[in-house]
């Protein structure tokens, strides 16, 4: 059976919802729980696919597991396989991030090359050169990362962009390494800074997450610990945009609003009404925006994750807006689902030129990627008429129960079960 989502559009949005715990984050954090010398209890875990992969390879390398109610408890001490397979790894981008877990416990680890959204290229060779740089030696051999160390010494990092992926590995095979590693040009997401506050609390040494340059004083015996997962930044800018898009008054609960500030600035300047405090962010929403120019950063710029959704709502913006991708090329490709309802946009290079319509019509269209998916919702919620939305499972990688919680706010959505006739 697949799914698709049923939207039947131009409903108001009213009410209150809460953001879960950040998937990029957890995805982080759950490995790294394999270090300790004991159990960690890790709550605010979102109840995603992408979450059930990496707990599947957790048990599959040997390590008791148990989730429920958003909350993960890891015994790591019977792990005692460093492969996890390829039938797993390869469903998802943070697999890799189990690569110098295993090789910190194992001194090999052999993980199959990561898989994930198709939004570009995606290399990993700043990972490589984070892991080689700490005494590691790196082969890929028949798609999978093998990696092998006698003895870790930590050494300074120089990463030539500041890629989240990268900063990840690095950090999590400089605990494992002895003395000082310093990671520079490190990436500064709200999910980093999280995976230093868990690693801290395991009793590992880790100064300057969230600067550019992180410093970590690794081979210390790590032990397990109790901790609280980050509120999801792009969950909550994925509902900002809902609530601007298709909304009258909508509070988001369980927010941090200053990881949200670039956002925030966007949909001020297009006429909406954003106010916020401790842990909420209120939008209220007129539905008549200005046309805005946009360029994905790394934190505290504008996020990649957040283009997708923010194009979406400015195919019906009066004015032409650019909005230009800096971070991953094949992140235009749901711009020709959004033409099949209307939408009126071209591509120039690394920039989409999105002039406003006046509406959007609903259709079929399908959700090419995770983000791509939340960008198809936000124009469903919009749109006159039915959209269905199909490639749900995109969806469900990242966002907890969406359907759910924008029906709670009054959305008309559905989630439909279908025979595939081709399959
Ligand atoms: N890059 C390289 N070489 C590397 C690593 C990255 O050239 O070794 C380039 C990439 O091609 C890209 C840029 O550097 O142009 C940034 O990539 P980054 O490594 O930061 O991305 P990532 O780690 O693969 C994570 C998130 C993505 C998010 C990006 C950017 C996770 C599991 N994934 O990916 O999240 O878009 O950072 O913020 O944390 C999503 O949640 O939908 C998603 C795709």
């Amino acid at each position: 059976m697949k799914e698709k989502l049923r939207i039947y559009g131009n409903e108001r949005l009213e009410g209150e919802v809460a953001v879960s715990g950040g998937k990029n984050a957890a995805v982080a954090i759950i490995p790294a729980a394999l270090l300790a010398d004991s159990p960690s209890t890790i709550e605010n875990i979102p109840d995603i696919n992408d979450v059930h992969v990496i707990i599947e390879m957790l048990k599959w390398l040997g390590a008791h597991v148990d989730f429920r109610d958003n909350t993960l408890w890891v015994d790591p001490r019977t792990v005692d396989k460093f492969n996890p397979p390829y039938e797993l790894a390869g469903k998802m981008r943070a697999s890799y991030y189990l690569a110098p877990v295993l090789l910190g416990l194992f001194h090999r680890a052999e993980v199959p090359l990561p898989g994930g959204c198709d939004i570009g290229a995606r290399p990993i060779d700043q990972t490589i050169k984070g892991m080689c740089t700490l005494g590691a030696k790196v082969e890929t051999l028949g798609g999978v990362l093998v990696a092998t160390a006698d003895e870790m010494l930590g050494g300074d990092i120089f990463l030539d962009m500041p890629s989240v992926g990268a900063t990840v590995n690095s950090m999590l095979t400089a605990v494992s390494a002895s003395g000082l590693t310093c990671i520079h040009n490190a990436a500064k997401e709200p999910h980093i800074v999280d995976l230093a506050n868990f690693l801290s609390s395991m009793g590992a040494y880790v100064k300057g997450a969230g600067t550019d340059v992180i410093r970590i004083r690794g081979g210390r015996q790590l032990h397990g610990a109790n901790y609280t997962v980050v509120p999801d930044q792009i969950e909550t800018g994925t509902l900002m945009i809902a609530a601007a898009a298709a909304g009258d008054d909508v509070l988001i609960t369980g927010a941090i609003p200053t990881h949200m500030e670039s956002l925030s600035a966007k949909l001020l300047e297009m006429g909406v009404n954003v106010a916020s405090e401790d842990d909420w962010i209120r939008v209220r929403s007129n539905r008549v925006f200005r046309a805005v120019n946009v360029k994905t950063q790394g934190y505290p710029g504008f996020p990649t994750d957040l283009q997708q959704p923010l194009s979406a709502l400015l195919t019906v913006a009066n004015g032409t807006s650019i909005v230009t991708e800096t971070i991953f090329e094949s992140r235009f490709r749901f711009l020709d689902e959004l033409r099949k309802m209307g939408a009126n946009v071209r591509t120039i290079e690394s920039s989409a030129i999105i002039t406003g319509v006046n509406h959007l019509v609903g259709s079929r269209v399908n959700a090419t990627d995770l983000r791509a998916g939340a960008a198809m919702v936000v124009a469903g919620l919009m749109a006159e008429g039915v959209t269905e939305i199909g490639g749900v499972s995109y969806i469900l990688r990242g966002y907890e129960r969406i359907d759910e919680k924008l029906k709670s706010l009054g959305a008309h959505i559905e989630r439909i079960q279908y025979e595939d006739p081709l399959l």
